[in-house]
């Protein structure tokens, strides 16, 4: 099945606005032939209305990287699903390593926000992924695994349909130690058997599964080769113009 293909830049809490706007523009204007692949920017929210705007004649599409999942209130600092949709948004970051890890972020506030992103018609980009030491202990399959279940709990099968998965080990990302073609595929195999095992087969190889964590030109080729890998959630390498654009034109 041809699943979408996707190539997003979490810029995280980088840039002033002058250097987001460069780096939009920069990327912009030199997109090729994007062969049928989405580009997706994750700016500040700050700065999200600009690039917004900036974007608006491109086929680059733009989230937020963080909402939180109540439609209005005294919630000091904290931005709504209304809100992201209202501003123009088609994505949202939901469960980021950061988030779960800096700002101790649950599985069940990742189901409420993703719940919020479906009920206000926003595609949930849901983050998942292992730490260091649950990797050498051997439990990387079972953190995904539960990671997964909790972020669809309650979700339809309908819905589950529009969300795309991102598989970002916590030891990959920002260290430069990049999981191999293999590691990565052997996980986003799994990410897909679990998701079959939620929904159905056809349901599971619909749904579009990222790689996030170091990745880099000269890493994305392996990576992208591997079947089950359908793009890349990109940090560091995607707040330069000319490396960013390397990877999404891949292959
Ligand atoms: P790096 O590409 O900087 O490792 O970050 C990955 C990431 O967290 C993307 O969301």
């Amino acid at each position: 099945m041809a699943r979408k293909q996707i190539f997003a830049g979490n810029w995280k809490m980088h840039n002033t606005l002058a250097e987001s706007r460069d780096l939009a523009e920069g990327v912009i204007q030199g997109l090729g032939d994007l062969k049928g692949r989405e580009v997706v920017f994750f700016p500040s929210t700050l700065h999200v209305p600009e690039i917004i705007n900036m974007a608006k004649k491109s086929p680059v599409k733009v989230g937020v990287q963080n909402m939180y999942y109540e439609e209005q209130g005294a919630f000091t600092g904290e931005n709504s699903p209304v809100m992201v949709k209202d501003i123009g948004c088609d994505y949202i970051l939901i469960g980021h390593s950061e988030r779960r890890h800096v700002f101790g972020e649950t599985d069940q506030m990742v189901n409420s926000k993703v719940k919020a992103a479906y009920a206000h018609g926003l595609v949930p980009m849901i983050c998942v992924g292992e730490l260091l030491e649950e990797r050498e202990a051997d439990k990387s399959e079972q953190v995904v695994d539960s990671q997964l279940r909790g972020a669809f709990k309650d979700i339809s099968e309908e819905q589950a349909k529009k969300a795309v998965v991102a598989y970002e080990p916590v030891w990959a990302i920002g260290t430069g130690k990049v999981a191999t073609p293999e590691i990565a595929e052997s996980m986003h195999q799994h990410v897909r058997k679990v998701l079959a095992e939620i929904y159905s087969e056809g349901t599971a190889d619909s749904i579009p599964v990222l790689y996030g964590g170091s990745v880099k030109p000269d890493n994305v080729e392996g990576l992208y080769a591997k079947e089950n890998i359908d793009g890349a959630l990109v940090g560091g390498a995607s707040l330069k113009v000319q490396s960013f654009l390397d990877i999404i034109s891949v292959g």
